[in-house]
């Protein structure tokens, strides 16, 4: 069981070592930083507190995270401690923060560098917050995992339950709206837009929110409710309801929603 509180040396390798370490993506974050910080003076500070004096991406993180939720927390360092003791204990967080890095700079035309998703990106932010608050959730620390999961909706506007089951490689892009219930689950490699709920119908108990395969794109304002099942490789219109399973690669659209291109006419989808 995770327990609090290590000091945050004990927990991170130090600065000097870290940096030795090969991370590319790290390493390109810190290069873009740089050069932002000698571009716009007024950046300077935010950047050295966030990006420029720490030496590996998870820490910068915390750091990053910390901030952002503790504004109403009475302790922001214990915070900072807990999120920091996650990240150390938890070996399979390192990739897959960097998978839902990578994945947003595959899938939007628009990201040009890891910074800025990194620094801006309240999708991204809010996905790896939630990530701590299952962490949490996972070593029942459920109070905990709880508040922070009301703070990162109050914060982010992205309201994602703790035991919700969440892959590798997804990107919630724009964000603002995003609801992700208790008992659903999504693959990796998923693209889901802002104003996007993955909700129970309101009928069911126990196992009553959808299950979504990899490779998934889920258009803005779409509603997917109860437990259905959202084949890999599917597509959901923007502003549909999926009330019903979504077969492997369909793309479906409308109220209620409909195939409108069978998988066996795929093509390619940006946003
Ligand atoms: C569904 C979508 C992926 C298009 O898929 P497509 O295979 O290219 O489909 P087409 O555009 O050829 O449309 C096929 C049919 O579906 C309908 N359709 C497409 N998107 C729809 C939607 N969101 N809601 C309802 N119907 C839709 C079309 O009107 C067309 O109907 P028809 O066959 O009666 O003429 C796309 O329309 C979409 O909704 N993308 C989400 C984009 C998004 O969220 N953008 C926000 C960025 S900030």
């Amino acid at each position: 069981m995770l327990t609090t509180v290590p000091c945050l040396a004990s927990v991170f390798p130090s600065t000097k070592t870290a940096s030795l370490r090969r991370d590319p993506l790290w390493n390109s974050i810190q290069a873009e930083a740089l050069e932002a910080a000698d571009r716009e003076p007024i950046m300077r500070p935010m950047l050295e507190r966030i990006i420029l004096n720490h030496g590996t991406l998870e820490r910068a993180l915390v750091e990053r995270l910390a901030e952002q939720l503790a504004e109403t927390c009475d302790n922001p360092e214990l915070l900072r401690r807990v999120f920091a003791e996650i990240v150390a204990r938890s070996p399979t967080l390192t990739s897959v923060i960097r998978d839902d890095l990578q994945m947003i700079r595959r899938r939007d035309p628009a990201v040009t560098s890891n910074l800025n998703p990194f620094l801006n990106f309240k999708g991204f932010l809010a996905l790896q917050a939630s990530r701590m608050t299952a962490a949490l959730w996972r070593h029942n620390r459920r109070p905990l995992s709880l508040y922070l999961q009301g703070r990162i909706s109050t914060v982010f506007g992205v309201d994602i339950h703790p035991a919700a089951a969440i892959g590798s490689g997804v990107f919630i892009d724009h964000a603002t709206g995003v609801v992700i219930g208790e008992t659903a689950t999504v693959g990796d490699n998923v693209v889901i837009l802002h104003d996007v709920t993955l909700g129970a119908t309101g009928n069911g108990e126990g196992d009553r929110h959808p299950k979504v395969g990899s490779d998934v794109f889920i258009g803005a304002g779409a509603k997917v409710l109860g437990n259905v099942r959202i084949g890999h490789g599917a597509t959901i219109g923007a502003g549909s309801i999926v009330l019903n399973d979504v077969s492997n690669g369909d793309t479906v659209a409308g109220i209620p929603a409909r195939v409108v291109r069978p998988a066996t006419e795929r093509f390619s989808r940006t946003q």
